[in-house]
């Protein structure tokens, strides 16, 4: 497997940072992730975009231009030549004189093998816990996941696959997914602020506005209580149906037909994406 770092491709074994990084010193730098299926990058546009957002809104400039970060993604993913694969691209706060003031920045891209969620989380669905928190700059995908990763005992301890995080009941999203219900009459909602802006997330609301009323808004922990359906979105899972939270059993407790729906739409939508490219 081959990595990206100081500007080349490298074997993966032989990627490495310094220590003065500051990744390493305070955990600053951002980053994305996007799927890759023989060759094509899933929506790569939308992902470059918020990788580039992210980096300005922290003040991180990305050492290329659009094209050129295109190009250098190419020649990794067609050397690594992996069937179906995730690619990381990270860029941290570069090596700090003083361990704190930030340097220029050093850009790192990775390829990984990837997993999508079992079938029987899709059949059945699956539980989630709640925590009081927000993320710092939740707009920003920033590599600081200190909260979420010190949650994974709790999560496992309450057999459950994921923590929602909210703030005095409103809910936000996941550490690493973005969350929505579906009310009673069908519309599909999901949290307005304090979310990074997930590219699954921005898919569903586009795919559900066909056939639905889709909206971004307030979601309480009241409203999950009262909601016909719930799921999570990301790049890795994108649809799982979530049918119980701490206790409270979602609608009948399984899986539901909107949730379900999406999910088949998104996966077309996949498709067309991967045929669009290919033509
Ligand atoms: C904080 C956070 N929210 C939501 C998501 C889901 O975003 P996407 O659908 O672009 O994978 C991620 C992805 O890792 C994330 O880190």
């Amino acid at each position: 497997m081959f990595a990206y770092i100081h500007r080349e491709i490298v074997p993966v074994e032989k990627a490495f940072l310094h220590v003065s990084d500051l990744s390493i010193q305070r955990g600053y730098g951002i980053f994305d992730f996007f799927k890759v299926q023989d060759g094509h990058p899933y929506f790569l546009d939308d992902y470059l975009d918020r990788f580039y957002n992210s980096a300005a809104s922290m003040q991180l400039e990305v050492p290329h231009q659009r094209d050129d970060l295109k190009s250098i993604i190419f020649s990794l993913i067609t050397k690594n030549n992996i069937a179906a694969s995730g690619v990381k691209m990270i860029l941290t706060g570069g090596y700090s004189a003083d361990g704190y003031q930030p340097a220029e920045p050093n850009l790192i891209i990775t390829q990984h093998h990837l997993t999508l969620p079992g079938e029987d989380q899709i059949k059945n669905g699956v539980k989630i816990i709640t925590h009081e928190f927000v993320r710092d700059f939740a707009s920003a995908k920033t590599i600081n996941y200190s909260t979420g990763i010190w949650l994974i005992n709790k999560v496992k301890e309450n057999q459950a696959v994921d923590v929602l995080y909210h703030q005095k009941g409103i809910v936000s999203e996941f550490p690493r997914c973005n969350f929505f219900i579906v009310r009673n009459d069908n519309t599909v909602v999901t949290p307005a602020h304090q979310v990074l802006r997930g590219i699954t997330r921005k898919n569903i609301l586009k795919l559900a506005a066909r056939k639905y009323r889709a909206e971004e808004g307030v979601v309480t922990l009241e409203d999950i209580a009262n909601a016909k359906e719930a799921f999570l979105t990301s790049t890795t899972k994108r649809i799982v149906p979530v049918v119980k939270v701490n206790e409270t059993v979602i609608g009948d407790g399984k899986p539901g037909a909107v949730s379900l729906s999406l999910l088949n739409d998104l996966i077309a939508l996949e498709n067309e994406d991967f045929q669009s490219k290919a033509n």
